[in-house]
């Protein structure tokens, strides 16, 4: 492929919610490109659509009109089963309210992806996510005996565990004390940097979102500002091309 093509590109993309008689815009003509391992945070007032557009990014919904293509492919033109796929192997999900279900261990939860995928070595690779994330000494723990953030880096080693190109991540630190929230985007950066794992999260904390190289904010539905934080926008650009090859010929070197 292509190493300067985006992996994640939107034109247009607009999504009305319809409730009887009443339309929400919540996205009114959005587009943007995402190149292969940027770390990018999406920063807006609440309802401002960050939601449906990471619902939309993560295949979990569709768009009322506009294109989305993922690695080139146009996403509106695939199956459901082509959907569930990709939702499953390519992109990693983690949510505000870490989504684990409960009475069921750590290391349970971390493996619920595996049974739909049925990949071989499923118990070693979800221990190796639990390590990944410093829970190698909790993986028999159910959630209610872990802190918040201990919950949120079980919920990423979930995200993991299929190797995910893409980890979606809507206020990943909004439950959280400040502590455990930088703890939360130092892995996440570690992710990015080590794996070269793509990562776009959505924040109301600048704090966090100045760990990330590119900031989009968005209101009212559409993007009113995409730039790296302390750089020009077209030298920004040229730098997030620049990273993406690198990483790609590390992978080919490695
Ligand atoms: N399922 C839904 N049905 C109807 N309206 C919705 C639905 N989801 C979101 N909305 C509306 O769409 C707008 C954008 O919501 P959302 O994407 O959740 O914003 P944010 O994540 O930025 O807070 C809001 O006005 C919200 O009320
Ligand atoms: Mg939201």
């Amino acid at each position: 492929m292509n190493p300067t093509a985006p992996v994640i590109e939107i034109q247009d993309v607009t999504k009305t919610y319809r409730m009887g008689d009443i339309q929400v815009h919540a996205l009114r003509g959005v587009s943007m490109q995402v190149f292969p391992g940027e770390l990018m945070s999406i920063m807006g007032p609440s309802g401002s659509g960050k939601s449906t557009l990471m619902n939309i990014l993560g295949a979990l919904d569709i768009p009322t009109g506009g294109i989305y293509r993922l690695d080139g492919q146009d996403v509106g033109k695939m199956n459901d089963d082509h959907l569930a796929e990709i939702r499953n192997r390519k992109i990693g999900f983690v949510f505000q309210s870490f989504n684990l279900l409960p009475r069921t261990s750590a290391l349970a939860n971390v493996e619920l992806p595996l049974v739909y995928s049925g990949a071989a070595n499923g118990r070693e690779r979800c221990i190796a996510a639990l390590e990944m994330v410093g829970l190698g000494d909790r993986i028999h723990h159910n959630p209610n005996e872990l802190s918040g953030g201990q919950q949120q880096r079980v919920a990423i080693a979930r995200a993991l565990v299929n190797n995910p190109s893409i980890i979606l991540a809507d206020e990943p630190t909004g439950n959280l004390d400040s502590k455990s929230g930088a703890e939360i985007m130092r892995i996440f950066q570690e992710l990015n940097e080590n794996q070269g794992i793509t990562i776009i999260f959505v924040t109301h904390e600048p704090d966090i979102a100045e760990h990330t190289r590119r900031i989009v904010r968005i209101q009212d539905g559409h993007i009113v500002s995409d730039s790296p934080v302390n750089v020009p926008k077209r030298a920004g650009e040229q730098a997030y091309t620049r990273r993406a090859r690198d990483l790609i010929t590390d992978d080919a070197v490695n």
